[in-house]
């Protein structure tokens, strides 16, 4: 084997060895552990105000002793972890910052492989763009989606049920009380968001880009076979070191158009477009919003899950996983068969046999759950960089539409103004919602789901067009037009749009666009008022080099890899 990162700290015969080697003996280590052996890094998002990471101190024992099997030295460390729920304003404002962390805890310290625990949206992409930054043999282990919630007899998805509720409450369909009585029904278990949202899509994305073992993404956490796959990880990482396996030859231009079509067949989250971005900018892979049309908007959707769909992560685990999506889309010849997996074997070779066990849940590619349902890509006035929409999730009748725009400033304007009965709006309107992505929320927050309005929803209509620089949970749904780019608070095009505008949408024909003169615009942009930059402190650094949604929303002087060479002594 070569010289590994490690051995510059612990192999060293002299004064920085003794340094390096005797103050991390003071958790027992015995000597001979410092003969060279590849030292692994499990780097944990672990914390009780993450819950669908708070099992993750159990899985990182179960790496462990794969990676004590198989010749190795594993060192646990926390990393940055980011809870979707509770973590205010969004969680979104803190992966980049996440993702510093993750490179320089990994770049630092005297590692040589690096196993990354994963669950909770956020965590997912921050983990890959660090470590994707540094470039060591890397593996990603998910922590499995929750057990099916349940209630009242039937299934109840994370997010998607909680929206599907809270419109029944708001238009007077469901009692308040059973509404709270639900929300001990949806979360029993470990693990993170069991629908098919931003969640279980990266850990799709994940097994998809060859980044974990197979199987990664569906295995319910609490199911044997989750710890099965960590030991399994373990043991395999410590062989990657020894290969010189390095995540840049498995993230090549090839993993990234497989998932990218793998988004698509799994009716997956709009969040994957910014967050695949942002990894193969890291990486040096040249990846564009366009990619995610062209590549995967023809593709059809095979999995029947929540929020497109009916079942949830448990019954897609049962009937064969991500595997069978692979399949499926190897055989409809949409897969770079020879696209390199951490297993060292081609992603063809770790699919080709799987087995599908409900064809309900999962569909052949020829007999879709839906058809062409993979992200399409929006311009024209309102967008001029591109906007987003997932056509599964959206109205069929509302994908080409025109209506007058009622436009809320910011998201406590639309708070205020929602739920006022004497609100100027009915079904054929258009809400537009600005000041809600990377540099105007700050952190771009899930928030362009906008509820619709109670006299809207009274009336049984269940869905309106909705256009905003904003994100939305990946369990939500609705003909929702998000990440406009440039934003409203970077002078997009949004920012202009006035209440009785007329918008037009068209899905099939990719554009949105604002029917006003151009010459009216132009006097508007003229009054337009940039926000100032915050005072201090990360959202200051933020708001200043955040790139737009439609380049990944990294920090501009993040992008890129800088590998992981050894630094100098620090005494
Ligand atoms: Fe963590 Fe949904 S809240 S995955």
């Amino acid at each position: 084997m070569k010289k590994l990162r490690s051995h510059e700290w612990f192999v060293r015969q002299d004064k920085m060895g003794f340094i390096y080697r005797s103050w991390i003996k003071n958790q027992g280590w015995p000597h001979d552990l410092f003969n060279g052996r590849p030292v692994i890094g499990i780097c944990n998002t672990w914390s009780e105000l993450t819950p669908c990471n708070a099992h993750f101190r159990e899985i990182a024992d179960w790496v462990k002793k794969g990676v004590w099997e198989a010749g190795g030295f594993p060192l646990e460390f926390p990393v940055m972890s980011l809870g979707e729920v509770l973590l205010r304003p969004t969680a979104m404002l803190f992966r980049n910052l996440a993702s510093m962390d993750v490179e320089e805890s990994i770049r630092g310290n005297p590692l040589d492989g690096v196993v990354l625990l994963m669950g909770c949206d956020k965590t997912t992409p921050s983990l890959l763009m660090g470590a994707a930054s540094c470039d060591l043999p890397t593996i990603g282990l998910s922590g499995g989606p929750m057990l099916s919630g349940k209630f009242r007899g039937h299934d109840l998805g994370s997010g998607t049920g909680v929206w599907q509720m809270s419109e029944q409450v708001r238009s007077g369909e469901m009692k308040l009380e059973e509404f709270f009585e639900a929300e001990s029904c949806m979360h029993r278990s470990k693990g993170h968001c069991m629908t098919m949202g931003t969640a279980s899509t990266m850990a799709s994305m994940v097994e998809s880009l060859g980044m974990a073992l197979p199987g990664n993404a569906a295995i319910p956490a609490v199911d044997a076979r989750r710890y099965t796959l960590a030991q399994m990880t373990g043991r395999r990482i410590v062989e990657m070191v020894k290969e010189d396996l390095r995540m840049s030859q498995i993230l090549t231009r090839q993993a990234f158009e497989n998932a990218i079509r793998a988004n698509a067949a799994i009716g997956g989250s709009t969040n994957a477009v910014i967050h695949l971005l942002a990894i193969a900018g890291r990486i040096g892979v040249r990846l564009r919003l366009e990619d995610f049309d062209e590549l995967g908007s023809e593709m059809p959707c095979l999995v029947n899950l929540q929020p497109s769909g009916t079942y949830l992560m448990e019954d897609f685990f049962y009937a064969g996983g991500v595997p069978v999506v692979l399949r499926e889309l190897g055989e409809a010849d949409a897969l770079h068969r020879d696209a390199l997996t951490v297993n060292g074997q081609t992603i063809w070779k770790n699919v080709a046999e799987a087995p599908c066990w409900n064809r309900d849940v999962i569909r052949k590619f020829a007999e879709p759950f839906k058809e062409k349902a993979g992200i399409a890509v929006l311009r024209g006035n309102l967008a001029p960089d591109g906007a987003v929409i997932k056509p599964s999730a959206a109205s069929r009748h509302l994908l080409k539409h025109r209506g007058r725009a009622v436009v809320f400033e910011n998201i406590e304007d639309f708070h205020k103004r929602i739920d006022d009965e004497t609100l100027d709006i009915d079904e054929n309107c258009v809400m537009i919602l600005k000041n809600c992505g990377p540099k105007g929320y700050p952190g771009m927050a899930e928030v362009g789901n906008m509820p619709l309005p109670p006299k809207v929803l009274r009336k049984g209509v269940k869905d309106m067009v909705r256009i905003s620089d904003a994100r939305m949970s990946g369990t939500a749904y609705g003909t929702v037009v998000l990440h406009t780019s440039p934003e409203a608070a970077a002078g997009g095009a949004i920012a202009l749009a006035k209440s009785g505008d007329l918008v037009t949408l068209d899905v099939p024909g990719r554009t949105v666009r604002l029917e006003v003169e151009d010459g009216v615009l132009a006097a508007r942009r003229a009054e337009w008022k940039a926000t100032p930059l915050p005072d201090r402190g990360w959202l200051r650094l933020y708001v200043k080099h955040v790139q737009q949604a439609s380049e990944g929303a990294d920090l501009d002087f993040l992008t890129g890899k800088s590998g992981a060479p050894v630094a100098r002594d620090n005494h």
